[in-house]
């Protein structure tokens, strides 16, 4: 495949990719690797940027799309600097998910799925992550914040908008 000029990826992101690109025998073996490059530069799996990244490493694009609509855990679409995600499974379900989220949305005030006014949090629900013993629980980016309830989640939030606001 011929490889396309850098355009949007980071000189760190190709340089990665670039280090990924004869790692294993078999060349598709690098596919969610290469959409960690893309999740990692952009915080979302930015299409322009996969295609760029296929380019680079030579593996047909459509190969990285079909990993990136099975797989959930990375966002396809802008998220908020803090992106939450509330884990909907049952452990968490019969732990009080559902209100959990509900107070997200009226603390946010957004929809699922949308990002607030000042582009500092973003909400999702998801599937298990596995964190079930510790209901209920939700991710923000790299972080779980575990048995949750409302006074913690508001000091999670205050935290992290503060740690947005002052850079
Ligand atoms: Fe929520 Fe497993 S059910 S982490």
């Amino acid at each position: 495949m011929e490889k396309t000029s850098q355009i949007i990826l980071s000189e760190k992101s190709v340089k990665e990719l670039r280090r990924l690109e004869n790692l294993y025998p078999e060349k598709k073996s690098i596919v969610l690797m290469v959409l960690h490059v893309v999740y990692d530069q952009f915080g979302y799996l930015k299409p322009a940027a996969i295609d760029e990244a296929a380019g680079v490493v030579g593996i047909p694009p459509i190969d990285f799309h079909q990993a990136a609509s099975f797989y959930t855990f990375f966002p396809r679409e802008k998220v908020g600097k803090y992106h939450i995600q509330v884990c909907r499974t049952l452990s968490c379900y019969l732990r009080g998910a559902e209100e959990l989220v509900d107070y997200l949305i009226e603390k946010l005030n957004i929809k699922m799925g949308e990002v607030t006014e000042d582009g500092i949090f973003s909400l999702t629900e998801v599937e298990c992550l596995g964190s079930c013993g510790t209901s209920p629980m939700m991710q923000i980016n790299d972080t779980y914040y575990e048995n949750l309830n409302r006074a913690k989640v508001d000091s999670i939030l205050d935290e992290l908008r503060k740690k947005a606001k002052s850079g």
